[in-house]
């Protein structure tokens, strides 16, 4: 298989370039058509590796790809899950080459979803395709590829709970993660889950002349910035009240153990051009970026941003702001109470307005199973080395529902790197990740499904 992978690697990347020429970017509807010609692509790379029943399943937003290859019913499934959607790519100007003309550079390829999602999507379908060239699938496959991950999954909730036997599966397979370096691979054992807000303050009724009126009504920016300021304390703790209630502390075991994760402190402020780094007191960034829940402001505007100045006092001010969460807390619990915190520390001079966007469960997966094994060995047999567990910060709201709607656990494979710039400009993806991907899931399938025969 391995020769196989070497012979035909330009024309894996070839086809991955293809992809990633067709801007997928599911926030904007600017790219509707984009998106679906995505579907399209993917379902015929699919039918051409050999996967039947190739179906693009149209939902109440864009379509998910499904094809299955079922060799023996009496055989496991791995249920292979991954995203064609992409984040926008803006900021444009701040990319060297554009986001949709991918180039290879460097061994990597630069593009927007070079690594977040399609690169490690498409390793699936590719090791799919060297599996069936060399008769070597050892159990059944389906896939499970939406075009929504990137703006909350909305509607793969429905089709989930509406294909549970079409979905049954053993175990889920998903690569849209990183791994901790290309010689300290990682398994990623947990994903933080995710509330998300939008926050409107109104002060007068239309924008007014600074002069006139400044010193005496409230301008809803500074009292945004205010309000904003007041929601982490000195210790870097977030003020809201209740909003640590259910987390789950780690025990001093389990805390020593993700120590043992290798972390270099100087390289990663070397990476981000940072003097210092920051967080909450009493814990260190590997727990700061995983097992911690976070608040964090995307995005904030209002008033004049134009060229040049001009005096006004704002009517509005806006701000999007993200809080990352940790098991035991639910979105719902956690955007409940930043509503009401919100609403009761805005002065009465301003007016308030919390509109919540989507969430997701945090998770935990488990590490004693077969399936982790399966898939650490073959890390272990690619990379030469075994792999850690290691609980990221990011957010895949899918994988909790897969448990408590199909009862299946996940396997988070993930082959990317901090180093992908993933969400920002320059995005990347290494030759190298990509190929050692392709290479490991075959081998995560012969492990699984022998480890499977002799429970
Ligand atoms: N692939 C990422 C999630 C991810 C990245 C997990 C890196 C672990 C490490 C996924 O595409 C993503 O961006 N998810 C969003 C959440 C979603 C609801 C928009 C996120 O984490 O912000
Ligand atoms: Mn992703
Ligand atoms: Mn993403």
């Amino acid at each position: 298989m391995k020769n196989y992978i070497s012979e035909n690697q330009d024309r894996f990347i070839q086809e991955l370039l293809d992809m990633l020429r067709i801007p997928s970017v599911s926030a904007d509807p600017k790219f509707k058509n984009d998106v679906l010609r995505t579907a399209d692509f993917v379902a015929g790379k699919l039918t051409e590796a050999g996967a039947d029943k190739v179906e693009i399943c149209v939902t109440g937003g864009y379509p998910i790809v499904y094809g299955e290859k079922i060799v023996d019913p009496q055989l496991p499934t791995v249920l292979v899950y991954g995203h064609y959607d992409v984040q926008p790519a803006d900021p444009y100007e701040l990319w060297d080459s554009p986001p949709f003309e991918p180039v290879v550079k460097h061994e990597k390829i630069y593009a927007r979803g070079a690594s977040d999602d399609k690169g490690q999507m498409y390793m699936h379908v590719k090791a799919f395709e060297v599996m069936m060239q060399h008769n070597a699938l050892p159990c059944n496959v389906k896939f499970m590829i939406e075009g929504e991950e990137e703006v909350g999954s909305d509607n793969l909730g429905t089709f989930v709970k509406e294909n549970k036997d079409r979905l049954q599966a053993d175990v889920i397979l998903i690569s849209d993660t990183g791994m901790l370096a290309n010689d300290v691979p990682s398994i990623t054992t947990g994903l933080r889950g995710l509330s998300y807000v939008e926050v409107e303050v109104t002060g007068p009724n239309r924008d007014l002349h600074s002069g006139m009126y400044g010193g005496a009504v409230a301008n809803p920016i500074n009292i945004l910035c205010r309000m904003i300021a007041s929601l982490h304390d000195e210790h870097n703790r977030i003020t809201i009240p209740g909003f640590y209630d259910n987390v789950v502390e780690l025990s001093k075991e389990e805390r020593e153990e993700m120590a043992r994760a290798p972390f270099d402190l100087e390289k990663y402020k070397k990476a981000l051009d940072l003097q210092e780094v920051h967080g909450e007191e009493g814990y260190v960034t590997m727990e700061r970026t995983s097992i911690r829940p976070t608040l964090d402001v995307n995005g904030i505007w209002g008033g004049y941003t134009g060229e040049g100045a001009k005096t006004v006092i704002p009517s509005k001010a806006f701000a999007k702001i993200s809080m990352r969460l940790v098991p035991n807390q639910s979105p719902e619990e956690i955007t409940e109470k930043f509503t009401q915190h919100f609403e009761r520390i805005a002065p009465k001079s301003v007016k308030v307005l919390v509109k919540p966007h989507h969430g997701g469960e945090p998770v935990v997966t488990p590490t004693n199973s077969i399936a982790y094994q399966a898939a650490a060995m073959a890390y272990e047999e690619t990379f030469g080395i075994k792999p850690v567990p290691v609980r990221s910060g990011g957010s895949i709201p899918i994988v909790a529902m897969f448990k408590s709607e199909l009862g299946i656990d996940s396997v988070l494979m993930g082959f990317g790197l901090d180093a992908d710039a993933i969400h920002s400009p320059n995005e990347s993806f290494g030759i190298f990740n990509f190929l050692k991907g392709i290479e490991t899931i075959p081998l995560f399938f012969r492990n699984f499904a022998e480890m499977s025969k002799k429970r």
